[in-house]
C-alpha cells in the first residue's frame, strides 16, 4: 500500500516536471529592443521601456506587505517577535534592530534605515543593496569601494536592487555580477561563465543570498567557500582565521553572526536541488499577459501564490503546502529548544567567568562550544525559509547545535566547579533567570 502510494506520489512528482519543461518559455534571444540599454545601466526604469512586464512585476516588490506564517514582506522585528534573540546578539548591532527582510525594491531604504549602521560603516555594506554597484564596481575597483566610508559612498548610490544586478543589458542573459562571487566559485575551480541556464537561475541569487564576511582592515568583501559551503566547512574556515564578529558581553566569547545563507544551504544537497530545481522556479514562476510568458519579477514569499510557485511541478499543491507548514514548525520548534540551550550556556558561562579558581581551559572549551553552538544555529536562524529549503539539514544542523550548547553548559558547571549550573531551564524564556551564586 505504502509502496503503490511511493510510486503514486513519483510519477505525479515526474508528470508535473515533465509538463514544466514543456511549458518553459523559448529563450529570448534575438528580441528587438525598443530602445538601446547602456552597459550595467543603474536605472531600471530605462530597461522597463524594453520589457514592460518584468519591470511592472519588479515594481511589485516595493509595496508588498503581507506576511505568512515565519515570513512574508512586512519587515516584522524579530526580536520582539522571538526576545531569546536580544539575549543571543547582546553586545552586537543585531540585539538592537534586527528585521525580516522585505522585496527587492526596499533594498537600499532599508539598509540606510537599519540602527545598524554608523559612520564607522564600511561601504561594503552596499554591496547587495543596489543596481549602482556593478558599473561603481567597475569605475573603482571593489577594494576601493569596500574601503570607501558608507556614507561618502552613498552619495554615488541613488538605486535600489535592479537589472543591472542579475542581467547582462544587450543580450540579458544571467550573469554574476557581484566580484566576490566570481571570487569564491574561483577559488573552488569553479568558472560561471560555463554553467547551465538552470544553474544560472540558481546562481544568480547568490549574488547576495549568501554567507559573507569583510576581510582584514580594507573590509574586503568575501564569501568563505575556500573549504566549501557546508555550515562545517565554514566554521573551520572563520576559525583558522581566528575571525570574529564580535565579543559576547560578561564571556568574552569571540561569536560569529551568519548574514542570509540560503545559497549554501539550499545547494547542501536538498530534494529540489538534487532535482534540479533552481530558487527562480519558485521564487519567479511563470506568468502570462496575453500569448507572452514571462518570469515574475515579484520576487517573495512562494508562499503567496503556491498555485503559481508550486503549481507547476506539484499536482496536489495543497498537500505541499501542509508539508510546508509541518517541516516549518518543526523547525520552528526546534529552533527555539536550541536558543534555550545556547542561553543556558551563556548564563553558565558568565557564572563561572565569576569564579576565583575558575578551571581556565574548561572554560575556554566553554566558550568555544558556545560560539560553534550559535553560529549553526545561526545558519539556520538568518536563512529565511524555516528551514524548507532544505529541511532535513536543519535538524541535523540544529541537533549538533543544542548539543554542542549542552555540553558547553557543562564545562562551564565543571570549571566553576558548580554542579548547581547545569540546572536545564536556567533560563525561562523571556528573562535570564538569577543563577544560584556557585
Ligand atoms: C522548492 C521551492 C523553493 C526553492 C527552490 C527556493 N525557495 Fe526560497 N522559499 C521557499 C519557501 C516555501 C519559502 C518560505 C516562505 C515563507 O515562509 O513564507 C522560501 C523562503 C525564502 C526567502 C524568505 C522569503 C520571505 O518572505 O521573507 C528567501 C529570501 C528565499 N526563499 C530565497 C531563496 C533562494 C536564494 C533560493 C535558491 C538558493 C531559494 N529561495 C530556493 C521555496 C523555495
Ligand atoms: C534578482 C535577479 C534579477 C533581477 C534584479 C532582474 N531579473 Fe530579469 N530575470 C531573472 C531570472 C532568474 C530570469 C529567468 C532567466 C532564465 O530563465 O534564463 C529573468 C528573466 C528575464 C527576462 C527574460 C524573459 C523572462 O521573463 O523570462 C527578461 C526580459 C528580464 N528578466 C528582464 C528584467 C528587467 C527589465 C529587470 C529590471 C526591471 C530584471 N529582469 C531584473 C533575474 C532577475
Ligand atoms: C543584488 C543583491 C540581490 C540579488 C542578486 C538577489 N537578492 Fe533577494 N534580496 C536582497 C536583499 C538585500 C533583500 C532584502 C531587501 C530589504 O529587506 O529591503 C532581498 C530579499 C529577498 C526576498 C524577500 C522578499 C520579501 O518580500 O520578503 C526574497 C524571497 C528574495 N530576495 C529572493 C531572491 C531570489 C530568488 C534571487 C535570485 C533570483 C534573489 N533574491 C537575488 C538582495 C538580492
Ligand atoms: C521545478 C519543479 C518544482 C517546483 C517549482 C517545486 N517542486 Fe517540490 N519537488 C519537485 C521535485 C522534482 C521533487 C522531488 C520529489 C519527487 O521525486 O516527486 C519535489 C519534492 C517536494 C516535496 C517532498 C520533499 C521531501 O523530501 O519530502 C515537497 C514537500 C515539495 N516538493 C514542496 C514544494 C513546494 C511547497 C513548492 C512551491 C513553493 C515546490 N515544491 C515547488 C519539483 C518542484
Amino acid at each position: 500500500m505504502i509502496l503503490v502510494g511511493i510510486i503514486v506520489v513519483l510519477a505525479a512528482g515526474l508528470i508535473g516536471v515533465l509538463i514544466y519543461l514543456k511549458n518553459q518559455p523559448p529563450q529570448t534571444r534575438g528580441f528587438q529592443p525598443l530602445v538601446e540599454i547602456a552597459a550595467q545601466e543603474p536605472d531600471s526604469s530605462k530597461w522597463g521601456i524594453n520589457f514592460p512586464n518584468e519591470w511592472a512585476t519588479f515594481q511589485k516588490t516595493a509595496t508588498n506587505n503581507t506576511d505568512t506564517t515565519y515570513s512574508g514582506s512586512s519587515g516584522f522585528s524579530h526580536l520582539l517577535r522571538d526576545p531569546r534573540q536580544v539575549i543571543l546578539f547582546a553586545g552586537y548591532g543585531f540585539g538592537r534592530d534586527y528585521n525580516d527582510e522585505r522585496g527587492h525594491m526596499n533594498a537600499l531604504t532599508d539598509v540606510r534605515a537599519t540602527k545598524r549602521v554608523n559612520e564607522k560603516t564600511p561601504g561594503t555594506c552596499y554591496s547587495c543593496k543596489s543596481a549602482n554597484n556593478p558599473a561603481l564596481w567597475n569605475e573603482m575597483g571593489m577594494a576601493k569601494y569596500d574601503k570607501t566610508p558608507f556614507v561618502e559612498l552613498g552619495a554615488r548610490i541613488d538605486q535600489p536592487i535592479g537589472c543591472a544586478n542579475c542581467h547582462e543589458a544587450g543580450t540579458m542573459r544571467l550573469i554574476v555580477t557581484n566580484l566576490a562571487l566570481e571570487e569564491a566559485l574561483d577559488a573552488r575551480g569553479m568558472d560561471w561563465t560555463t554553467f547551465s541556464r538552470q544553474e544560472m537561475r540558481t546562481v544568480v541569487c547568490a549574488n547576495c543570498h549568501v554567507e559573507y564576511y569583510f576581510a582584514g582592515e580594507s573590509k574586503y568583501l568575501t564569501f568563505p567557500w575556500a573549504d566549501g559551503t557546508r555550515i562545517e566547512d565554514v566554521i573551520a574556515y572563520y576559525d583558522a582565521l581566528a575571525f570574529s564578529d564580535w565579543k559576547y558581553p560578561g564571556t568574552d566569547t569571540p561569536m560569529l553572526k551568519a548574514q542570509h545563507p540560503e545559497y549554501e544551504f539550499y545547494t547542501a544537497a536538498s530534494t529540489h536541488y538534487n532535482a534540479g530545481v533552481s530558487c527562480a522556479d519558485c521564487h519567479m514562476p511563470y506568468v502570462r499577459d496575453g500569448a507572452m510568458k514571462f518570469s515574475s519579477h515579484d520576487v517573495k514569499s512562494p508562499l503567496l501564490e503556491p498555485e503559481l510557485a508550486c503549481g507547476q511541478c506539484h499536482t496536489d499543491v495543497d498537500y505541499v503546502i501542509g508539508r510546508v507548514k509541518t517541516i516549518q514548525d518543526e523547525i520552528y520548534k526546534t529552533k527555539l529548544a536550541t536558543e534555550d540551550a545556547i542561553i543556558d550556556a551563556i548564563t553558565a558561562i558568565q557564572a563561572a567567568v565569576k569564579v576565583s579558581d575558575v578551571g581556565p581551559v574548561l572554560l575556554e572549551e566553554a566558550r568555544t562550544l558556545h560560539r560553534h553552538a550559535q553560529m549553526r544555529w545561526d545558519f539556520i536562524s538568518a536563512e529565511n525559509s524555516m528551514g524548507f529549503h532544505n529541511p532535513e539539514e536543519a535538524l541535523r544542523i540544529l541537533a549538533d547545535a543544542i548539543n554542542l550548547a549542552r555540553q558547553a553548559q557543562m564545562k562551564a558547571a565543571q570549571s566553576a566547579h558548580a554542579p548547581s549550573l547545569l540546572n536545564i531551564g536556567v533560563y525561562d524564556g523571556m528573562h535570564p533567570k538569577p543563577v544560584p551564586a556557585p
